[in-house]
């Protein structure tokens, strides 16, 4: 199975459009619509001015012509008690609802922790729900318990993320205790 990747920053509209129409298949929504979905895909890249290889991007498999899985990356430097941190911000995980079960989730969210793998990044760090928990510590990946919060936000002492698991990958290697600030929205 092909994974293919493209720097967000050069997401074309119908690009962002068609990831976007997977997300809203995957994440019903009535707030959240398909234009919606792509613009916010399209904000994903803009602004970015740090190292190529930390770059944005977005991961997806395509098969019979069809978007059936898809990952993003963004990238961040966090705060923490032990410093500056450069970690991977994965967002836009998932799957088309009937491909499940084939491996796709695994085959699509790799590339992210590969990066991790390489060095360009510390640890990814992301968001999730109990239900998903158990596919990513499968990958390597376990629970984050450090208070989160946003200094650069309008309530900063607020979590940024919305759902209620936090996780890093990999599960090893010296993850600070303490405040990690994001110093940005959640993703
Ligand atoms: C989570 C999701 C991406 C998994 O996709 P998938 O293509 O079905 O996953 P895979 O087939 O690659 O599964 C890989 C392994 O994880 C396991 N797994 C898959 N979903 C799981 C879950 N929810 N909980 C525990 N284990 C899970 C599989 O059994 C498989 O294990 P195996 O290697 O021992 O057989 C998919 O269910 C999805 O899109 N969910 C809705 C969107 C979502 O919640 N995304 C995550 C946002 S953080």
């Amino acid at each position: 199975m092909q994974v293919e990747s493209l720097d967000i920053r050069n997401l074309s509209e119908a690009q962002a459009r068609e990831i976007a129409e997977l997300l809203v298949r995957v994440w019903p929504k009535s707030t959240k619509t398909i234009e919606i979905r792509q613009r916010q895909l399209l904000e994903l890249g803009l602004g970015y001015e740090g190292l190529e290889e930390r770059a944005p991007r977005s991961f997806y498999i395509r098969e019979d012509g069809e978007l059936i899985a898809h990952s993003a990356v963004i990238s961040r430097s966090i705060r923490t008690a032990s410093g500056e941190l450069a970690i991977a911000g994965l967002t836009r995980v998932c799957t088309a609802p009937e491909q499940r079960g084939r491996g796709l989730g695994e085959i699509i969210v790799r590339p992210v922790f590969d990066l991790v793998d390489a060095g360009l990044f510390s640890f990814s760090l992301f968001q999730t729900t109990d239900n998903v928990r158990g596919f990513y510590e499968k990958l390597g990946a376990c629970i984050v318990r450090n208070p989160i919060v946003n200094s650069l936000s309008n309530s900063p002492g607020e979590s940024p993320f919305w759902d209620p698991v936090i996780m890093r990958y990999p599960s090893g290697g010296s993850w600070p205790s303490g405040e990690i600030d994001l110093c940005g929205p959640g993703y």
